[in-house]
């Protein structure tokens, strides 16, 4: 099983993600941590528990950081809804927050594991993984990979250039991708243009019946709303969901190394993740000076193998709708 800790904004599409690392047998959820992003904290965190309760797990919940390392906050209000994740009817809690800070929950059940088996899940803003790293730099070498849902090498979502995960808290990104540890980046180049939640697939997951298949055709008739009116696609897009699957089956993308480097400066471009696909020594100016070239490799997601998503998010939702019963 693999060991993840999964940092969300719940969030539509955070809301799958949350189903597939729930229902995986392939994976351990050790811990949800919530960061402001879609919504505020106070929405995310809300909406974190309400899901859980929807799906009927309980693992630990932590409420994490409240807004970006330096920038002015930004929320999707127009795309999630003013509660963050409208549509769907959410129910209060059934258990209540752990105690802890999201910074204090993941450096420590980091440094409780076995070095090289925790994987970290950042489907949000990357604020509170970035603030980790930093508090206990340690984490660092002990995490075995950081699967984060964000950016894009060709093109934005909330701006031209800048997908929003990193729009929202790029400093907080570019400690995330330049920090050392392996960094796998599903963007949207894969979750908005190959994850999308197809009338085929929401009539198998209509198939299911149930509140659960209820919730996920909910979020999926809001955001079609807001994705489609907004940002031209034609379905939801599964933006999250994408990471766990690939953490349950690391076959189902296939990746390319690039050097990826966060834009902090541009004023049309802050936030766009700059892939360098090429050798280190082929672009001698990109990333620093020519001699002084370090490189941020990194596997960056370019196709996914939606059949076996679709199965993935159907199997998962009826196995969680079969152990509610
Ligand atoms: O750009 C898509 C990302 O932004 C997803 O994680 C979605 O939940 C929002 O946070
Ligand atoms: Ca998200």
């Amino acid at each position: 099983m693999e060991k993840i800790i999964l940092d969300c904004d719940p969030g539509h599409d955070d809301a799958i993600a949350i189903l597939l690392a729930a229902a995986s047998p392939e994976i351990d959820l050790l811990g949800i941590t919530t960061v402001a992003g879609n919504h505020t904290i106070d929405n995310v965190t809300r909406n974190a528990l309400s899901v859980c309760t929807v799906f009927g797990i309980q693992v630990p919940v932590a409420r994490g950081s409240e807004g970006p390392l330096v920038i002015e906050q930004v929320i999707a209000e127009e795309i999630h809804g003013a509660t963050g994740l409208d549509g769907p009817y959410l129910p209060p809690a059934s258990f209540d927050l752990d105690p802890r800070h999201a910074v204090d929950f993941i450096i420590e059940t980091v440094m409780a594991h076995e070095p090289g088996t925790v994987t970290l899940v950042p489907v949000g803003p990357y604020t509170n993984i970035a603030l980790a790293a930093r508090k206990e730099p340690r984490i660092v070498e002990r995490v075995k990979q950081v699967i984060v849902m964000g950016g894009a090498y060709t093109r934005g979502n909330i701006t031209p250039a800048a997908e929003f995960n990193i729009y929202a808290d790029p400093e907080a990104a570019h400690v995330v991708f330049s920090a050392g540890w392996p960094v796998t980046m599903i963007g949207l180049d894969l979750t908005q243009h190959q994850a999308l939640a197809t009338p085929e697939l929401q009539e198998r997951v209509r198939a299911i019946g149930g509140d659960i298949s209820e919730f996920i055709l909910d979020t999926w008739d809001f955001v079609h709303t807001t994705h489609n009116g907004l940002l031209d696609i034609p379905y939801p897009a599964i933006h999250d969901a994408c990471c766990v699957a690939a953490v349950i089956d690391p076959d189902i993308i296939t990746v390319e190394k690039a050097d990826v480097r966060v834009e902090l400066e541009g004023r049309w471009t802050k936030g766009q993740t700059v892939a360098n696909f090429q050798s280190a020594s082929g672009m001698r100016h990109f990333g620093g000076s020519a001699s002084a070239q370090t490189d941020y490799r990194t596997d960056v997601a370019i196709t996914l193998d939606f059949e076996r998503f679709a199965d993935l998010i159907v199997d998962s939702a009826t196995h969680l709708t079969n152990a509610k019963a």
